[in-house]
């Protein structure tokens, strides 16, 4: 989710375009860079760092074009460096692009390019763009006006994935060409000018006029103008809308909040976390593994070592991997793993789960499972980070930049990824077949199935009303909704300060229904078919005591003997931590707002815990 501006008009575009990439960098990012056109040629900056650094490029000064388009990457296909950094150029240097999204079948389309004789100057998958559009541009023999955007829309047809794109041209040193498909992309109308970002914020200080682009509409802007067309090249007609929100509800989409918007955010994160390594009728892949059957027969033990939410995600992770790969694993803390000398040898496979990236103990586990020689494998959200660098092998969720400290969007990326590599070791294994193909089918509809799931926020925001002055909160679930009450437990203490612990529903009795008494507020997942009677009657001891309940199930269950129930989608029970979470994520968000909390920085935590 890196960010986009642009500009066409009359003023010298550098200046205008540096300012609206400082204007995202809330975003987060690793390296920025803008290109502009002058006498008829196409110039670049970039590099990695901060978008201030560009000021310190040399000749920076001297670009006087007046159209141009400029980038904030966030690593996805290759890491951190000048080489990766946005503005890309085709071979002929005729082309100049910005691209945010993921194209999918990148690698396919690499290949073919460097048949016809291209060349690769960067690891990413930006840079197939440029070079095809010249390859089509090369091919058409017409020259007239819609050449450009003729083999732009070429190229479009053959990219799978997401993308929003800005192409420049020392060909048509007037026209700027943009195209969105499953990522954002405005154009702002000023006097003479037009400009162009991925978020409303980076240009809202120059216009509030906006036309906003839907999937695979172009357009062809000029100073004076923007031309819109359908997806087969048919001319369009667009409404312009005028934008009311201040800087910073922009800056969160109209959101209150980040965490709000990142909870939102969950469809397209799970879609681009899957991406092209997981189709319902091939074998799933990973470019970064290369795992043998024989390997995965030797291993002894499986590791999942991770801190907070991303330890929850290692839980949900341990279930698939015992339970369809049959290896025994372990979900540690890292703070107490780094410690306790764990049994580690050749055999054993370490995995570090990390959204940073950066968090102090996981690394430190990581180095000690290195020095005893386990073979390690990173897990992240971001690319070049520290645990990356440090593991042998790297694979990554593509959740964006999570901005709120208390961690959504990340943790059910991680449980799609796990739930990816459970069945690229399964395949390797040739086992579980059966459950494999459910898995798959359960995990690309995933989606849509948190759209329906997301729809429960009004009875939520009902439910939180009615226990926001609470002190106490109990959550209980059996296998794998205890790993999701265990999540939901710590989300609540963290922005809502309510105390509240989460047990194995079928403990109940060894303790904790001692402190169950007339009122108090206990929150159950019932998901697994097999255990949902199971819990039924756990909670029906705390109701006979007197107790609020409040259910989260995909099962039949008899919504009167409960205070709220929230019916989420049926999913394969290994993957319905990512479904059963969003209610949950909802809840705390919207106590922490009944109570007047900050958010997004709840107190005494830090997103990125780099110190011990
Ligand atoms: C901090 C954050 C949590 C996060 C944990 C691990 O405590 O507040 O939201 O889960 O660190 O962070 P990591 O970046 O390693 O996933």
């Amino acid at each position: 989710m890196c960010g986009i501006v642009g500009y066409i008009g009359t003023k010298k575009a550098s200046p205008i375009l540096i300012n609206g990439l400082l204007r995202l960098e809330y975003r987060g990012y690793d390296s920025a860079g803008i290109s502009t056109i002058e006498n008829n040629s196409i110039s670049i900056m970039k590099d990695k760092g901060r978008v201030k650094n560009l000021y310190n490029l040399s000749g920076i000064d001297d670009l006087e074009g007046t159209i141009g388009i400029a980038h904030t990457r966030w690593a996805t296909h290759g890491k951190p460096s000048k080489e990766n950094s946005h503005p890309h150029m085709d071979n002929s240097k005729t082309f100049s692009v910005v691209h945010n999204g993921i194209i999918e079948n990148y690698n396919e389309l690499k290949k073919f390019l460097i048949k016809e004789g291209y060349i690769f100057y960067s690891q990413t998958d930006t840079e197939i763009i440029p070079n095809l559009i010249h390859y089509y541009y090369s091919k058409d023999n017409k020259q007239d006006d819609l050449k450009l955007l003729r083999s732009i829309k070429n190229a479009c047809s053959k990219l799978k994935g997401s993308f929003a794109i800005e192409v420049i041209s020392k060909d048509y040193p007037d026209n700027m060409i943009v195209v969105r498909k499953d990522s954002p992309l405005v154009i702002g109308k000023g006097d003479n000018e037009n400009y162009i970002s991925s978020d409303i914020p980076a240009i809202l200080s120059f216009t509030r006029e906006f036309y906003l682009l839907e999937d695979l509409e172009f357009v062809i802007l000029s100073r004076h103008d923007a031309k819109f067309y359908d997806k087969d090249l048919n001319s369009i007609n667009k409404r312009i809308q005028t934008i009311e929100w201040n800087a910073s509800s922009a800056e969160k989409d109209g959101f209150d909040d980040y965490m709000l918007k990142e909870i939102y955010e969950q469809p397209t994160a799970i879609r681009e976390t899957i991406g092209a390594k997981l189709t319902e009728d091939s074998k799933c892949e990973f470019d970064e593994l290369d795992f043998t059957k024989e390997y995965l027969q030797s291993i002894n033990k499986i590791y999942l070592v991770a801190c907070g939410t991303a330890m929850h995600a290692g839980l949900a992770g341990k279930n698939m991997i015992e339970h369809i790969c049959k290896i025994p694993t372990e979900v540690d803390i890292a703070s107490e793993f780094r410690y306790r000398d764990p049994i580690i040898d050749n055999k054993t496979l370490c995995v570090f789960i990390s959204q940073s990236g950066e968090t102090a103990d996981t690394i430190a586990a990581l180095k000690l499972s290195k020095e005893k020689g386990a073979k390690t494998l990173a897990i992240s959200n971001v690319i070049g980070s520290s645990i990356t660098r440090e593991a042998d092998f790297s694979i990554y969720t593509h959740a964006g930049p999570e901005i709120a400290v208390a961690s959504t969007k990340a943790y059910t990326s991680q449980v799609v990824l796990l739930s990816i590599l459970t069945i690229y070791f399964a395949e390797i294994l040739k086992i579980s077949e059966k459950e494999v193909k459910s898995l798959k089918k359960a995990i690309i509809e995933l989606p849509s199935k948190i759209e329906k799931t997301l729809k429960c926020t009004e009875k939520i925001k009902k439910f939180g009303h009615r226990i926001y002055q609470e002190k106490d909160v109990f959550f209980l679930g059996r296998g794998v909704d205890e790993t999701v009450a265990k999540e939901s437990a710590l989300k609540l203490k963290e922005i809502s300060y309510i105390h509240a612990e989460s047990y194995p529903a079928g403990e109940l009795k060894h303790g904790p229904i001692a402190l169950i008494e007339n009122n108090i507020t206990v929150i159950s997942i019932m998901t697994d078919p097999k255990l949902v009677e199971k819990t039924v009657s756990n909670i029906q001891e705390v109701i006979t005591r007197g107790a609020k309940t409040l259910v989260v199930t995909n099962q039949k269950i008899d919504d009167k003997m409960f205070d709220t129930v929230i019916h989420i989608p049926e999913t394969n029970s290994f993957v319905s931590p990512i479904l059963s979470v969003i209610p949950l994520q909802l809840l705390s968000y919207y106590i922490s707002k009944e109570k007047g909390l900050d958010v997004d920085k709840p107190r005494n935590l830090a997103k990125s815990v780099t110190v011990e």
